[in-house]
Parts: C-alpha cells; structure tokens; sequence
C-alpha cells in the first residue's frame, strides 16, 4: 500500500522512484555542503516551488529530482554528474552554483549531449569561447552581472576603486569585467586581492591594506558564508563611514542578510533580482515562497524558480518527450515569460539569458533593511565571445 506522502513526494522529486510509471528525470548537482550550501538549498526550494505551480506531471510523466552534491569542488562536481547520466539515467541535468564546477563539468556534458540548465555558476566561458548547445544558463554570466558595474560608478563620481574578491574563476572574471568598464570609463584601479575561497575566514590583512590605500570606493565580490564574514568585518573594521561599499550585488543577499543585519546598510551592487521588485509577478511569487518557508525568497530563488518554470514550459511543448534533446533544447529557445526578476528569455546565439539588471542599495527602512533599487539597466544581452553554436 501507498503512503499517503508518497505522491507528494515523487511529485516534488524528493526520491527516485523504481515503479513502472514513466518519471522525467532532472539529476541536479548543487553544493549542499561548504561555502555555498546556502545556495544550493535556495535554488532547490525555488525549483521545487515552479514544479508545484506550474505542474510536477506533463503528458502523465512525473518530473523527479534527483539531487547531488557538488561540495564546491570540481573533480566531485563531474564525478555526481557522470553518475547521475550513467547510473540514473537523467533526461536532461540542473546545476551548478560555482563557476570552476560548471568549467569542470562542461567538456563532458558537452560529449554527451545531455542538456545542462545552469541556475547560478556565472563562468563567463560557457556561454562564450566554450559554449555548446548543450549548456543552457538561466542565471546570469560574470560579465553580465559586473560589466555594468565600472561605467555606472564612474558616473557617481568615483574615480579611483580597489577590487576584492574569492580566489577562483567566478572571482578572476567579475573583477576583470568591473576593471575592464571602469578604465574603459577613465577610471584606475589602485589594488585588488584575492583571498582564497574556501579557507578565508579572517579579512583583516586584506581591509588594513584597503584603509592604507584608501580608494573612492572598493569593489568586491564573496558570497556564501564568505559575504557573510566580510559584510561584518568590514564594519567592524570601521571602514563602512570611510570607504564605500560596492560590487557584484550577492554580498547582501536576503540569505546572508539575516546574518549581517545593520551591518549590511550601505553597500550598492548589481544584480539580476532583488525582493523589493515591484511588480505583480514579483509579489505573487514572494507571497507563495514566504507561505511555505516563512522567510524572504533570494536570486538564488528566483534562479531555481525560472530553471523549474523552464523546464516545465519546454517539457509542456515536446509533450514530455525528453529522448529528442534537440528538440527540448529548441523548445526551450521558445519559451519567455515575466517572472520574478523581470522578462526572461534565453539567447539562442549563446544560450545565456537576456535579462534586467538592477542597481540597489541597502537601507534601513522603518524597521527593516532594504534592497532600495536605484537603477536598472533593461535587456542586458551578453555578446557572443567567441561563442559559435
Ligand atoms: C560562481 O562561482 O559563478 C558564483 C558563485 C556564487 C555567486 C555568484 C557566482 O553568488
């Protein structure tokens, strides 16, 4: 006899099931442990949350998730992900969050040719020199994200910036693109650290140099428990009435907010989503996220949401055909909506969504810390970089 959770849980693909109903089979390789678990377990529950409102059963097939952790690290990265495509057999794979996991993962999804939906990992390559039909990304590219970032500032008025950021591909490729727009913009840049990714805990060494220097503003780029600790030693380094706070717009994330609490006010970033968006979409999706988990949906969120909503769409087109990839790669060049954070759409010449970027600053509202939007910058559409399909 069936449990009476058992529906709700294949439904939700909490399990794989081994019974002789047809499933769709999504393996997702996300970091469910180190540095950026958190996020792992956002763009989980926002996909989860798309397959319940859009439909967990297309054409009488349900969509399981099987879920595997990348640790953060490559190499265990593509070893989950060879497992996933030849143990379990998955119709199409969702991950990853960090960009040297999406660079180890590539070649092999690519000889493959199982589609890969990236809802975070912003590795400028794979959707430029090294883009393949088969790697599709809902989330963003590094350039996207910063490129904007160095002419913006220059406009403020700040001439001269000091970058900071986690030692690894996501890092080295932010940084290049705020540097690259803001000399572009006749601007210097007057120092830049990387500390490393997984073992930085303590910034003191790096912000002493940054008081030394003491540029316009410092532009950085951390995430997970990483902004976490930044954000707070920052402050407590006396820094924050000093030298303003800029960069790639996760440092304050609703999922580190909480964490950082006063000490986040004041930073302005970019990025793909913020939850004081105001539109109806926006609203509607923040009001269900918040009914079930009772805290405050992330981009993250938004980004696992999008991915489900995606592939439920496409699925939807191909009549839950999945043996065709190219035809469910096709069918997902068709599908566009307003969601969350704004039009979405993917770009069929390098995969890469095509999306709004918003300019925010934190600022205590009431009661409340706020993702204040000051700018937004419509359609933003990376170039191709040497893509070719
Ligand atoms: C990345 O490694 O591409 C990455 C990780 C975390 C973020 C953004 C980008 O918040």
């Amino acid at each position: 006899m069936r449990h009476w959770w058992y529906g709700w849980i294949v439904g939700l693909g909490l399990v794989a099931t081994s019974h002789a109903e047809e499933v769709i089979k999504v393996g997702v390789v996300l970091p469910f442990s180190g540095v950026y678990a958190s996020l792992g377990g956002d763009i989980t529950d926002g996909m989860q949350l798309a397959l319940e409102i859009y439909g967990s059963e297309i054409a009488g097939k349900k969509i399981i998730l099987i879920t595997e952790d990348s640790e953060v690290k490559p190499s265990v990265g593509l070893t989950k992900t060879k497992k996933l495509v030849f143990q379990d057999k998955v119709d199409l794979l969702v991950g990853p969050v960090a960009s040297n996991v999406a660079g180890a993962m590539r070649d092999f999804v690519h000889t493959a040719k199982i589609p890969l939906i990236i809802p975070n990992a912003g590795n400028n390559l794979l959707t430029g020199e090294k883009c393949s039909p088969w790697v599709i990304r809902t989330s963003f590219s590094n350039n996207q994200i910063n490129g904007v970032m160095g002419p913006w500032l220059y406009a403020q008025g700040y001439r001269t910036l000091y970058l900071m950021a986690a030692d690894y591909a996501a890092g080295r490729q932010m940084m290049d693109a705020v540097r690259r727009g803001f000399i572009g913009a006749g601007g210097e840049i007057v120092g830049e650290e990387y500390p490393p990714l997984r073992e930085t805990k303590d910034f003191a060494p790096y912000l002493a140099k940054v008081k030394a220097i003491h540029p316009d503003a410092l532009y950085v780029f951390f995430a997970g428990g990483l902004a976490i600790q930044f954000v707070k030693q920052y402050h407590a380094f006396g820094l924050k009435g000093e030298i303003p706070l800029t960069g790639a717009g996760w440092l304050t994330s609703p999922l580190f907010l909480p964490a950082q609490g006063a000490a986040a006010v004041g930073f302005t970033g970019a990025l793909n989503y913020v939850p004081s968006i105001d539109s109806d979409e926006n609203r509607s999706f923040q009001a269900a996220f918040s009914e079930k988990h009772q805290r405050t949906a992330s981009e993250f969120t938004v980004q696992g949401f999008d991915t489900g909503r995606l592939i439920v769409e496409a699925l939807k087109v191909t009549g839950g055909e999945t043996d065709d990839k190219s035809a469910l790669v096709d069918a997902i060049h068709g599908v566009r909506f307003t969601g969350p954070r704004g039009p979405f759409r993917i770009d069929p010449a390098t995969n890469n969504v095509i999306q709004d970027i918003y300019i925010f600053q934190m600022r205590q509202v009431g009661y409340n810390i706020r993702h204040v939007v000051i700018d937004k910058i419509e359609n933003v559409q990376d170039p191709p970089n040497g893509c070719k399909m």
